[in-house]
């Protein structure tokens, strides 16, 4: 009988331990966490108009054209296109292990959603000499919904409030 329980303590007691290994483990993330919903949420939200009213979920379905050719993470491989983290606030053409066009080499503009948003229209009038191959988003809310996708996904952190 004392043997019975034992046994039974002793299950009980590996149950336990097994609980609180599943615990520990989730308390220690990756070291540079890919944003959670709700700061997704939080950034779309501070974005300035109209790209805190887009649509995430659209966004991410229209990038679903440019990802043939571009990386979104960081650290992420260039493809045909260069890898796009980082792209708000960083000069044209300013990847460094990239092989750009002089078009987007010399562009000599500081990428923020204006550009972005025509460059997406038509890459190739923006841009004349350009090597993106990519006939344009013609619709305005795509862009919209892409760019502030993008915003959210490349580690775009908006300006300290002053
Ligand atoms: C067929 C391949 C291809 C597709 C599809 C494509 N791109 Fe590109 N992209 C390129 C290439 C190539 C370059 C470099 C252009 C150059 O040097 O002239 C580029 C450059 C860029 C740049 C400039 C980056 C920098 O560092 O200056 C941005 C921003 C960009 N693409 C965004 C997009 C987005 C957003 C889409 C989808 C809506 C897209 N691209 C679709 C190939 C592509």
């Amino acid at each position: 009988m004392t043997r019975l329980i034992l046994t039974a303590l002793t299950a009980l007691t590996l149950v336990g331990c097994g609980q609180a290994d599943a615990g520990g483990g989730s308390e220690s993330p990756p070291a540079r966490p890919a944003p959670m919903a709700a700061e997704k949420a939080a950034l779309l939200a501070a974005l300035p108009s109209p790209y805190n009213e887009a649509d995430l979920e659209n966004g991410r379905r229209v990038f679903a054209r440019c990802r043939s050719c571009h990386t979104v993470t960081e650290g992420g491989p260039n493809m045909t296109g260069p890898n796009l983290y980082g792209v708000f606030g960083r000069p044209a053409g300013s990847q460094p292990k990239y092989d750009y066009s002089a078009a987007v080499r010399d562009a000599g503009f500081v990428w923020d959603a204006d550009h972005l948003d025509h460059w997406l229209e038509n890459p190739r009038t923006f841009l004349r000499g350009t090597k993106m191959s990519f006939p344009g988003i013609p619709d305005a809310t795509d862009r919209r919904d892409v760019i502030a996708w993008l915003k959210v996904e490349t580690g775009y952190a908006p300006p300290a409030a002053s």
